[in-house]
């Protein structure tokens, strides 16, 4: 079985060079933060392409959409990446919706999902031409079946539901079981149907979507979803009379951050959902099944490092020490948000002598630490040290804390950097900001 992207720690180019410097995309690191500055997002495109190509692969012949999930990593460079790569995406909000407009994505490739999307964003996703919304809850229901009314269109629908199948990964990041906020429980499943076919004239339910979770180490799970969403299907079917052909697996494969994580290949994953879904539609009588498939984290995770510049450093007497570096927790919250684990290497390696530290980031939050207790070179002020698979939920959960600047992000290919998000400017951190006339 072919290893897959996700499987990798490293991105697919980057490599240390016979000199002991980390290059990607063929350029070294260092001559990149000379170019773009201190902390940098970098991404290699050969990464993204040959993930998206392997999930092409692995669902050939099957009627597919792949969705990428914008949420892992929005911007209108991704968006012109995934069109050329003939994936659609997955969005959750106005903002994701009008960045993929304004990258002149086609809209009628979304699927737009969300657990509280608000009547302007139904009225901007239909506005743009967004032609299937994942309905998560009866409110939703109601005001998307409104609006479209008012608009005089008819919308197509998949029914959000918790499949009640818990996976093996963070709580915070699981949203499949049944205590979560996201999607119909089962229990409510034929009373939101019958709302839709009784009453919602302008709702055409054509399917249903679970999501389990991220960072998903297992199959089993993929096929009992599958599974699940057939049964409820055929089970729509008997009482309602209603066809449903299109059922979104939602994403949730898992990657590689530390040596211990066994994330599974691409090809295994489509392995199990491909028989589960031959066996379930024969079982249930589902004819000429449509696929919906939103992967985000192995998308793009692999693919993206984050390079940081060492600053200051602490040794607590007879205790642990610190390395501080110029980002943290404002461009990556996932180790404070949910003690995500990462890899660090020093990007240019001399066979310096190591020792063990804790890389704590700049922020003013003692929770602010990307990694600790790590075996490093021994590292001064000005080392580079590179953080690997930062691609995703990195640069879109970014915050200005502390009034820092967010990172500017970077492509490589070949041999060329190029911008996909300029670094912040002092002048853009202040932009929104009014003085009102009683404090002048
Ligand atoms: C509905 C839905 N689809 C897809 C995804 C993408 O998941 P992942 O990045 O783990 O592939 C998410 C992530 O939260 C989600 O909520």
């Amino acid at each position: 079985m072919n290893n897959t992207a996700n499987q990798s720690v490293r991105p697919k180019t980057c490599n240390r060079n016979k000199n002991g410097i980390l290059e990607i995309g063929g350029i070294e690191i260092p001559e990149l933060i000379k170019q773009f500055g201190s902390p940098l997002y970098i991404y290699d495109y050969a990464t993204i392409d040959s993930i998206t190509k392997d999930f092409k692969k692995a669902f050939e012949g099957r009627d597919i959409h792949m969705m990428y999930a914008a949420k892992a990593f929005m911007t209108k460079a991704i968006c012109k990446i995934m069109q050329k790569e003939n994936f659609g995406l997955d969005c959750v909000s106005a903002g994701e919706l009008y960045t993929a407009h304004s990258a002149d994505f086609d809209m009628k490739n979304i699927v737009f999902n969300g657990n509280n999307k608000t009547c302007e964003e139904l009225r901007i996703a239909i506005d743009f031409g967004v032609q299937l919304f994942s309905v998560d809850n009866f409110t939703e229901a109601k005001n998307l079946d409104k609006i479209a009314k008012e608009k005089n269109v008819t919308v197509n629908i998949l029914l959000r539901i918790t499949p009640g199948i818990e996976c093996h990964t963070h709580e915070y990041i699981q949203t499949g079981n049944i205590d979560s906020k996201f999607g119909f429980d089962l229990t409510q499943i034929d009373d939101i149907v019958s709302l839709v076919v009784n009453e919602y004239k302008n709702l055409n339910l054509v399917g249903l979507h679970a999501h389990l979770g991220s960072q998903i180490f297992e199959t089993q799970v993929y096929h009992d979803a599958v599974e699940v969403m057939m049964r409820e299907a055929k089970l729509i079917k008997d009482k309602f009379g209603l066809s449903l052909n299109t059922f979104n697996i939602g994403g949730g494969a898992g990657i590689k951050y530390v040596e211990s994580d066994e994330p599974i290949s691409i090809y295994k994953i489509a392995d199990v959902i491909k028989k589960s879904f031959d066996e379930n539609c024969e079982k249930y009588g589902i004819e000429k099944p449509h696929l919906y498939i939103e992967p985000g984290r192995c998308i793009v995770g692999t693919a993206g490092i984050t390079v940081y510049t060492a600053g200051s450093y602490k040794q607590v007497p007879n205790g642990r020490k610190y390395v501080a570096v110029d980002g943290g927790m404002a461009d990556n919250i996932r180790p404070a948000l949910y003690d995500a684990a990462y890899t660090a290497e020093k990007v240019s390696y001399a066979d310096e002598e190591k020792e063990i530290v804790t890389l704590a980031g700049r922020y003013c939050e003692s929770g602010d630490i990307l990694i600790k207790d790590v075996e490093m070179p021994k590292l001064q002020e000005g080392d580079l040290i590179c953080l690997y698979d930062t691609g995703a939920y990195c640069y879109s959960m970014s915050s200005n804390y502390n009034r820092t600047l967010k990172p500017a992000a970077v492509i490589v290919k070949d041999g060329v950097a190029q911008i996909m998000v300029r670094r912040q400017s002092f002048e853009e951190l202040v932009e929104n900001d009014e003085i009102p006339e009683m404090l002048k």
